[in-house]
């Protein structure tokens, strides 16, 4: 018999998770199923008991019931998920614990190492202070990156600083306004937008244009859709090396695939899985 997994969200249809997922099962031969379910956030609670005892192999959460995993006493969180306040993929343990985890910030970590970034002091701009960027930046303050959080809301931005410094993280962290923004830019290694700035249907908007960016800054983008931002547009204008979203949205994935099987999934397969439908 098939062993189900699933993404639980709302909405969830258009979610690119059992595409890619589907396809790796298929490749390495396993006997397993992953389905989209919409699950409203009051509903989540018996939903995942429910996968528990139906026998599914795992689950990822996304928008909005991340966060709301972690109000649910019976999900043990693994310590990242828990900084991060959120998350994204829960095991089924044979010792009957449920676990979650986070792997947004895996995720976007092994998109800068395949671009060959040092994160260990590396000056890091991330946009944006959202879930996202929360994600992202435990991660990377974890890893000893220098970051600087720059939010359009800058509380929130200085309301997540003030998080990281307090779990005593190797990196470095600061927090300001948009208006910072372009100063920090020339001094900066990496740039990273988690704002929804570029997402369809905005895709004329960017967090900084040509102008303010280098060639030596790497700008990695975490949206996907459109697959090319105008913000990567800007950046590959000034000879700046780009990181898609897409890389992102796989290797979380993959990681939450390694998490539930224990099997290294084909990774590449997924990512031109995710193009293809992307593309499509
Ligand atoms: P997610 O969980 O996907 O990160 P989110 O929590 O809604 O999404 O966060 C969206 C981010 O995009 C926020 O940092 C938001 O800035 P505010 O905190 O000021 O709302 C940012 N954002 C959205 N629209 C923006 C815009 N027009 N200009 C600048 N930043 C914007």
């Amino acid at each position: 018999m098939k062993q189900v997994f699933a993404v639980f969200g709302d909405p969830v249809s258009h979610s690119l998770s059992p595409a890619m997922h589907n396809a790796a099962f298929s490749a390495l031969g396993m006997d397993c199923v992953y389905h989209a379910f919409r699950v409203r956030p009051e509903k989540l609670e018996n939903a995942v008991l429910g996968a528990e005892a139906m026998g599914f192999g795992g689950l990822n959460l996304t928008v909005p019931l991340k966060e709301k995993a972690l109000k649910l006493d019976f999900i043990k969180p693994d310590p990242l998920a828990k900084k991060i306040g959120a998350v994204n993929t829960i095991v089924f343990g044979k010792d009957g614990e449920i676990r979650g985890y986070n792997t947004d910030g895996p995720g976007a970590r092994q998109a800068l190492l395949d671009t060959s970034v040092e994160i260990m002091g590396s000056r890091i701009v991330v946009a944006g202070a959202g879930g996202a960027a929360r994600a992202l930046t435990f991660q990377l303050a974890a890893d000893g990156a220098d970051i600087t959080v720059v939010n359009r809301t800058e509380e929130r931005a200085v309301e997540l600083a003030k998080e990281i410094s307090a779990a005593a993280l190797p990196g470095k962290i600061r927090a300001t306004g948009l208006s910072g923004l372009k100063g920090l830019l020339r001094d900066a290694d990496v740039l990273i937008n988690t704002t929804t700035l570029g997402m369809y249907p905005n895709t004329d908007a960017a967090i900084a244009t040509a102008e303010e960016l280098h060639s030596g800054l790497i700008v990695f983008d975490i949206v996907y859709n459109p697959l090319e931002t105008r913000l990567l547009r800007e950046a590959k204008a000034t000879g700046a090396k780009t990181i898609s979203g897409v890389l992102m949205l796989v290797y979380q994935g993959a990681e939450a695939f390694r998490i539930w099987t224990g099997v290294e999934p084909p990774v590449e397969l997924m990512k031109k899985t995710v193009l293809e439908a992307l593309q499509a």
